[in-house]
């Protein structure tokens, strides 16, 4: 139990038990096409498929006090107002709880002998979202209060929303029937969508004008319709829409009234647009209240919210792990942040605004790595999108917008290490299911509508990419950036006003990426693999070609003494060398070339490890990017050295990269090592939220290094590559269940004194009980693998070729 608040493991809940938290403590609600995001305080908003196309509420980043707007209660009592979730108002409460749960929060505030519980979700399949509100009296006597609820409509476009007041204050609309607020906006003209704000119950008033509910003089903390006690039945035209609803109630002693609000997103598809000029035809709509006015259909609707959580758990599930932190984030927490990670990518968070980043290229096929096991129907059509904003020369849209599938120009293209991560999603997505039809899949490229080549036509396209494309050292050219955004080393900008990332030109650069190198070994060890299990020994034997050429460049050219080195600059000398004065050491080459199978026979790969561990290692804080930081800008290595030393990519702890090195020490057998990494950069581990400050429940980007002066500190949670590569170390690296071409691999490796514990992994439609013993304390090495009682050589489980359904394993480390 910390401040402010604790783990309930039985339930998968976070619960918080005070709502001022050192940062807002968010969480995501909806997995298909509508989410939320919804914090501890209920701030946040919705959207439909794209944060940045489809807002349907108003959310003002950057502001103070921090995360306004949201989906607000307000409780009149008397002369008193307050928030159950305490914000906007602040006012005091005498109890406050929220429980993240998955997919869904529950707040609950009590204040005066009232208490307000707002569980808030969005049932599977429906573009809506709900709030069952109970109203409960707590006291001795009679109660009477009015309850009022709030939204702010979003113009859909978010950024025209939040910019373009000239036109956007004049284009509001509304409509309202009974109660229930139909907000239409640009519908008359070219859109055939609209938003549904409405209660289950009988409301007493309500208002749909910002300036009328909240006063322009007056804030979310002080809206005037509550002070004066009544809402003014306002309709908007044009200024800011809101929905607000007041509900007056007189409750007994012990008495409880439940009703629900209903949030929706409605697409008129086929049906007529009008019942009569300027009547929006509402039947959806009104069809979508019936539904939900039911209270048990609200109950059956979180019931499927729970249902289907438990069922995409269920694929993977570990007992009996002996260290807690790590158990409830391969069991519970990493696998959501996967969800969310595979779903917004980098688009909508509490540090992502949803108008500047859509789908990221490499972000999104590296998301995939966590999250194909829960459903990898959609991991496949992803994979298929994102290979369709490849062009035929290779390159790739580093991001795309996920309405359209469409790549987005402004962000440009040319980062190198893009093509590459197709091949580590799509080989994840056949070592999981099997299934290598998707690679006879048609997926145009970008620069040539209607073309219908296939998704494995991409993947030697992006190999061939790297081979074709590099520097005076044999190692791939940089281009724009690598995996690392802001290693600029073509761009030599002195212009404030332009992009690390697009300005700079990146024909007939020099500059090349050990980093892209390691990778690069890495891909063609997978499609090896690949190739082999499909019988394909011909191209397996070229590609292990390639894999063995770039193998011999990394080792001639890269190693650096006691480390790889990162780069070369586009004068050709070394980043991250001993030779370097700031950035001598940097993490990703040293993770990549490990990974990659560099190292591992020169006794390399352990010395690059030593290095991360004596430079950029701190126990409590992770791995730093690089070592030392660079104090001043250096014009021909970009953003890298733009940053304060010690925060994001100069030489902060980013998560991201942490969990490669976490993968490098089990690859070495060190048990102990992979767990002491793995809970050095683990939230649920990290003691002292004053100084963390982001959520225990999920990753962070970034937290200040021992080079900052605010080590310890996260930012950036929830939408991070650290969630899908995380459970990926704890599953398949630390408890060592790998998905594989043949079957499930068991590969362990784990601190020696660990004495065992039990994995139960649904794949290709089995269900595996597998039992891990360490008697003898090793950490790596399965000496005995029983499948049903039979003895197996290797470690490798074959499928079934009876018809079984459940196989028990037995693995046993030892010598
Ligand atoms: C980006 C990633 C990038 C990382 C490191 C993140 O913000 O989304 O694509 O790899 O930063 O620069």
């Amino acid at each position: 139990m910390s401040t402010y608040g604790y783990f309930d493991d039985n339930a998968r809940e976070y619960v918080i038990t005070r709502p001022d938290t050192p940062l807002p403590w968010l969480n995501y609600l909806g997995q298909d096409e509508f989410f939320g995001l919804c914090t501890q305080t209920a701030g946040g908003y919705s959207f439909w498929k794209d944060a940045k196309l489809r807002r349907i509420t108003r959310y003002r980043y950057n502001n103070n006090p921090m995360d306004n707007d949201g989906r607000f209660l307000y409780v009149k009592q008397g002369r008193s107002v307050w928030n159950p979730g305490w914000k906007p108002t602040r006012a005091r409460l005498d109890a406050f709880e929220c429980r993240h749960g998955l997919g869904y929060s529950r707040i609950t505030g009590r204040k005066d002998g009232i208490e307000v519980e707002q569980l808030m979700f969005v049932p599977p399949q429906e573009n809506l979202e709900i709030w069952k509100v109970s109203v409960r009296n707590k006291s001795r006597r009679v109660q009477k209060l009015s309850l009022f609820s709030f939204v702010e409509f979003c113009s859909f476009e978010a950024l025209n929303d939040m910019t373009n007041y000239q036109r956007t204050y004049s284009i509001g609309e509304v409509e309202i029937e009974d109660g229930a607020i139909y907000h239409k906006t640009e519908y008359r003209e070219r859109r055939n969508h609209y938003a549904l704000f409405a209660c289950t119950r009988k409301v007493d008033g309500y208002d749909t004008s910002r300036d009328a509910f909240v006063g322009v003089h007056h804030g979310l903390h002080d809206p005037q319709a509550v002070l004066a006690g009544k809402c003014t039945n306002s309709r908007a035209y044009g200024w800011n829409p809101c929905g607000a609803h007041q509900i007056n109630l007189t409750l007994k002693p012990g008495q409880e009234e439940t009703f629900a609000f209903i949030l929706a997103y409605v697409d008129q598809g086929d049906l007529p647009k009008f019942d009569a000029p300027f009547v929006m035809n509402k039947a959806k709509g009104r069809e979508i209240l019936k539904k939900y006015s039911d209270l048990a259909a609200v109950d059956a609707a979180f019931a499927t919210v729970k249902a289907r959580w438990a069922g995409l758990l269920s694929t993977y599930q570990a007992s009996s792990v002996p260290n807690a932190h790590l158990s409830r984030m391969v069991n519970t927490w990493n696998q959501v942040q996967c969800m969310a990670t595979f779903n917004l990518s980098r688009s909508a968070s509490g540090y992502e605004t949803g108008i500047g980043r859509g789908m990221g290229y490499r972000d999104s096929n590296q998301d995939i790595l966590g999250f194909v096991h829960l459903l990898p129907d959609r991991a496949r059509q992803r994979i298929l999108d994102i290979a369709s904003t490849q062009l035929s020369d290779g390159t790739c849209y580093h991001q795309y917008q996920p309405l359209t599938k469409k790549g987005n120009a402004d962000i440009g293209g040319d980062f190198n290490d893009d093509p590459l991560w197709l091949v580590l999603s799509t080989c994840a997505y056949i070592r999981e299911t099997g299934d290598t039809t998707i690679l006879d899949a048609p997926c145009g490229y970008a620069d040539k509508p209607g073309s219908t080549d296939s998704l494995l036509h991409h993947i030697e396209t992006s190999i061939a990419y790297t081979l074709n494309n590099r520097g005076p050292h044999g190692l791939p050219l940089i281009g724009h950036a690598d995996w690392n955004d802001c290693l600029n080393l073509n761009c030599f900008s002195k212009e404030p006003n332009e992009s690390f990332q697009t300005s700079g030109d990146v024909e007939g650069s020099k500059a090349e990426s050990v980093m892209i190198a390691g990778l690069f070994l890495y891909a063609a060890r997978d499609l090896v693999g690949l190739y082999k299990s499909m019988g394909r020994d011909a191209d397996a034997a070229r590609v292990q070609g390639y894999y063995d050429d770039m193998l011999k460049t990394v080792e001639e050219q890269a190693w650096d003494g006691a480390w790889y080195t990162r780069a070369f600059d586009a004068a050709g000398n070394p980043v991250g060398s001993k030779v370097c004065e700031e950035g001598k050491v940097f993490i990703e080459s040293q993770a990549w070339c490990v990974l990659g199978g560099a190292g591992r026979d020169n006794g390399r790969a352990k010395k690059a490890l030593q290095a991360v561990e004596k430079y950029l290692y701190r126990r409590d804080l992770g791995c730093a990017l690089q070592y030392p930081p660079y104090s001043t800008y250096h014009l021909e290595l970009g953003e890298v050295s733009s940053y304060p030393p010690g925060y994001k990519e100069n030489a902060g702890v980013f998560s991201h990269n942490n969990t490669w090195i976490h993968i490098g020490w089990t690859m070495q057998g060190d048990g102990e090592r992979a767990l002491e990494y793995y809970l050095s950069i683990c939230p649920s581990a990290k003691k002292d939220h004053d100084v963390y400050r982001s959520e225990p429940y999920v990753y962070a980007q970034m937290t200040a290094s021992q080079f900052s002066p605010t080590p310890g500190e996260a930012k950036n949670s929830w939408l991070t590559g650290t969630g899908a590569w995380s459970f990926v170390v704890a599953s398949q690296s630390i408890l060592g269940v790998q998905p594989d071409f043949a079957g499930l691999r068991i590969d362990p490796c784990v601190p020696k004194k660990w004495k065992g514990f039990t994995v139960t992994r649904k794949f290709r439609g089995v269900t595996y009980t597998i039992e891990v013993k360490n008697l003898r304390g090793r950490s790596k090495g399965v000496k005995s693998l029983l499948v049903d009682g039979v003895r197996i050589e290797g470690n490798l489980i074959p499928l079934p070729t009876d018809g079984r359904t459940a196989v028990r394993v037995e693995a046993t480390l030892g010598a």
